[in-house]
C-alpha cells in the first residue's frame, strides 16, 4: 500500500525559480482543480501555481467527459498560465503539455513505451491510457489571455480501482511498471517539463519532431469525432500546426479540433502482422 502523501509533502515538488510549478497548492478535495486554479490566475503569484488534488468530485475531461480518479493514488493537477503565443497555437499548447507528462511519466517506467495519441493523451504501447490533459482557455481582443491546463495521471491506481467504464481501456504507472510511484517526485518532473514546453513554445519551437517520433495513431485506421460529424480514414501524420492528417475517401485531411472515438484494432493486427513480414 503507498504510503499516504502529506499535505506538506506536497511543496517538494515546487521550484520558486520555475514560473509553471513555483509553488503547490494542495487539496484533500475539491471540485475541479482546473477551476481552483483559473480562480488562482486573479490572484498575486497565481499564474503558474500547482493546484493538486487527492480528490476531484467534479473532474471533467475533453468534450463534456467527467474524470473520475479514486482518491489519493493518481496525480490530478492544474496549471493556469498567460502564454504569449497566438491563439492558433493553443492545439500546440495542449501537445506540448503531453509531451511534458509523456516524459515525465517515462523517467518511472522506461520499458512501457508511453506514447502520444493525438491530441494528447499519453498511453502504453499497447493503447491503454495513462494520462489526458485538458486545456481551458481564455480570449481577449481576440488574443489567447489566459490558458489553464488540467493534467490526469494514473500514477498507482490498481487495475480494479479505475472505474468500471474505463477499465479495460486505461492503465497506470504502477500496473506499468510494477512498483509504487512517488507522486511527489513525479509532479515535480511534470512542472518542470511543462515549463520547458511552454518556454519552448513562447520562444517559437514546436514540439512537432518529438510529436511526430512519438504518435501511436500513425499508419492506423481510426474514426475522428470533429464535433460536427464523424470521419474515418488512416492517419497519415501530424500537420505543422499540431493538426492530425487523415487520408479519408474525400482526400487528406487536416483535423486541427477532434477526438480520436475509434481505432481499428483489426488493421492494427493487420500492421503487426506487416511489420513481423517484413
Ligand atoms: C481527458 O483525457 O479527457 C482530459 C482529462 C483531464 C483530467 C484532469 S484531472 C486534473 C484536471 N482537473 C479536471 O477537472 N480535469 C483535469
Amino acid at each position: 500500500m503507498p504510503r499516504m502523501t502529506e499535505a506538506s509533502d506536497w511543496s517538494r515538488a515546487a521550484d520558486p525559480a520555475r514560473r509553471v510549478g513555483h509553488a503547490v497548492e494542495f487539496h484533500a478535495e475539491i471540485g475541479s482543480t482546473n477551476d481552483r486554479a483559473r480562480e488562482a490566475l486573479g490572484e498575486p503569484g497565481g499564474e503558474g501555481l500547482a493546484i493538486v488534488a487527492d480528490l476531484q468530485t467534479a473532474g471533467r475531461g475533453r468534450r463534456g467527459r467527467t474524470w473520475i480518479s479514486p482518491p489519493g493514488v493518481n496525480l490530478l493537477c492544474s496549471v493556469a498560465v498567460r502564454p504569449r503565443i497566438a491563439p492558433e497555437l493553443t492545439g500546440l499548447l495542449g501537445i506540448a503539455a503531453a509531451l511534458a507528462v509523456r516524459d515525465a511519466c517515462d523517467a518511472f517506467v522506461p520499458a512501457a513505451g508511453l506514447a502520444i495519441r493525438w491530441p494528447n493523451d499519453v498511453i502504453a504501447a499497447d493503447g491503454r491510457k495513462v494520462a489526458g490533459v485538458l486545456v481551458e482557455t481564455a480570449l481577449e481582443g481576440g488574443q489567447l489571455a489566459e490558458a489553464v491546463i488540467g493534467m490526469g495521471i494514473n500514477v498507482n491506481a490498481d487495475a480494479s480501482a479505475l472505474p468500471a467504464e474505463v477499465a479495460a481501456t486505461a492503465t497506470s504507472l504502477r500496473a506499468l511498471g510494477g512498483v509504487t510511484v512517488d507522486r511527489v517526485s513525479l509532479l515535480g518532473r511534470v512542472l518542470s517539463a511543462v515549463d520547458a514546453e511552454l518556454r519552448a513554445l513562447e520562444d517559437g519551437e514546436a514540439p512537432l519532431r518529438r510529436l511526430r517520433a512519438s504518435s501511436w495513431l500513425d499508419g492506423r485506421e481510426v474514426t475522428v469525432d470533429t464535433g460536427s460529424g464523424t470521419i474515418t480514414g488512416c492517419v497519415a501524420g501530424i500537420g505543422d500546426d499540431g493538426s492530425l492528417l487523415l487520408d479519408a475517401a474525400m482526400g487528406r485531411l487536416a483535423i486541427s479540433v477532434g477526438e480520436v472515438v475509434r481505432v481499428n484494432e483489426a488493421d492494427a493486427t493487420h500492421r503487426a502482422m506487416a511489420a513481423v513480414a517484413e
